[in-house]
């Protein structure tokens, strides 16, 4: 989590908290020809009859909120919050899951595509992930989309006899999610199927190529995927996709995210094109853990105060010279109970800092303070005026 808002507050991204639940419409006006709002979505009624709905995802949120409170753009936010989906739990799929995400609103500059998408790749690469695919792909625009729709369909009712029991009477519906099926007989059926890429209109073509071309630029490996679609109503142009081959193909997706230039007017807004991604906290794990590249929590805790004085106010020194290095902005935690100096230690060296303060009586009488590298066991004795001081000069 700090390393992923380290990585994308350095870019220009502001925390956003949304709320919860939502009225349902704000979902249902995003994905009405989707799984996640019409099959998974818990929705309920409340006190006064109103109709919600628990968030199924992050972006109809933000977008909301974007067009309710219409910050300057470009508006570039950041979340990390729950979402559920009422689906059938099994490894990789929960019906309460993390997503931390990104969204940017307010310009159609195929750079910010190539912004975004690098960053969902670093934020991979910092986890320390290395077998994963970055597919890309457009969905064109409203130009170049329903000719393409028509071609797809025509290719389908051919061979509607080949489809999947679920995707035989979708297909005329939702071509696309048949491009999308996992199941053997729609892989088959679909192989040779028109590839949207192939049916870009001018506009759309350039801005992928431009996207592309910017992505290749980064050093960042993306793989064109002309199935890739998206379970997602609201998706134009770029789309992409995480895929850790380490996880079961069925669940490996651990992000995903593209374009969705119409949303903030289909939420009532002015047209405001935007992009962004949202990426599974427990997949990302899951894909941590067959890497086994699980990150070890980082400790914020520099320095650990032990309390050892007896005499004259006793645990009041550690507290002040806690609070004393807090304030200088240095990562302090303490031992609290008066346990023994053994168990004190034993405290600080769990802590994951690197210095201990140890503060006992004799320390206390002379005004001194034992300062002790945990990793080396050195240990030298200062004026407890210069406590501060000295620290900082160890710590870096
Ligand atoms: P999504 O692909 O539905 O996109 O979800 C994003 C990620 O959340 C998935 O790649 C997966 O890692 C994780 N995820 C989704 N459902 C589950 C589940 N039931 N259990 C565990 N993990 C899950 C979105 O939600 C879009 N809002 C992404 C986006 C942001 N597009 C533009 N901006």
């Amino acid at each position: 989590m700090a390393r992923f808002a380290g990585r994308v507050e350095r870019a220009g991204y502001g925390l956003v908290l949304s709320p919860l639940f939502e009225e349902v419409g704000v979902f249902e006006r995003v994905g009405e020809g989707t799984d996640v709002v019409r099959k998974e979505m818990y929705d309920f009624e409340d006190k006064g009859g109103r109709h919600l709905a628990l968030r199924p995802e992050g972006t109809a949120s933000v977008v909301r909120g974007y067009v309710q409170h219409r910050p300057p753009v470009p508006f570039k936010a950041w979340y990390v919050a729950p979402n559920f989906r009422y689906e059938r739990p099994q490894a990789g799929r929960f019906r309460q899951h993390h997503q931390v995400g990104i969204e940017a609103l307010g310009t159609d500059d195929a750079d910010l595509d190539v912004e975004v998408v690098a960053l969902a790749w670093s934020v991979c690469r910092d986890l320390g992930l290395t077998r994963i695919d970055l597919l890309v792909n457009s969905l064109g625009d409203d130009a170049c989309r329903p000719s393409y729709l028509d071609a797809l369909r025509a290719y389908l009712a051919a061979r509607v006899d080949e489809l999947c029991d679920e995707h035989r009477s979708r297909a005329a519906d939702n071509p696309l999610r048949v491009l999308d099926c996992k199941r053997p007989a729609c892989r088959a059926a679909t192989d040779g199927a028109p590839r949207m890429v192939d049916h870009l209109c001018e506009p759309c073509a350039a801005h992928f190529g431009r996207v592309i071309a910017g992505l290749d630029a980064l050093g960042v490996p993306a793989r064109l995927e002309p199935r890739l679609v998206r379970g997602l109503d609201y998706y134009t142009r770029t789309t992409f996709e995480l895929a850790a081959s380490a996880l079961d193909s069925a669940q490996n997706a651990v992000g995903g995210g593209g374009r969705y230039d119409k949303l903030a007017e289909a939420l009532g807004g002015p047209p405001t094109p935007g992009i962004g991604f949202g990426m599974g906290i427990e997949r990302l794990l899951l894909a941590c853990d067959a890497e086994d590249v699980f990150p070890v929590p980082e400790g914020a805790v520099e320095v650990f105060v032990l309390d050892t004085a007896r005499e004259g106010g006793g645990g009041s020194h550690a507290t002040v010279v806690t609070a004393e290095l807090r304030e200088a902005g240095i990562g302090a935690d303490r031992a609290f109970d008066r346990r023994s100096m053994k168990s004190q230690f034993k405290q600080a060296d769990r802590s994951g800092a690197r210095l201990a303060v140890v503060i006992g009586d004799r320390e206390a009488a002379e005004g001194t303070a034992t300062l002790r590298d945990l990793r080396t066991g050195d240990q030298e004795v200062v004026a407890r005026a210069d406590l501060v001081g000295h620290v900082r000069k160890q710590l870096s």
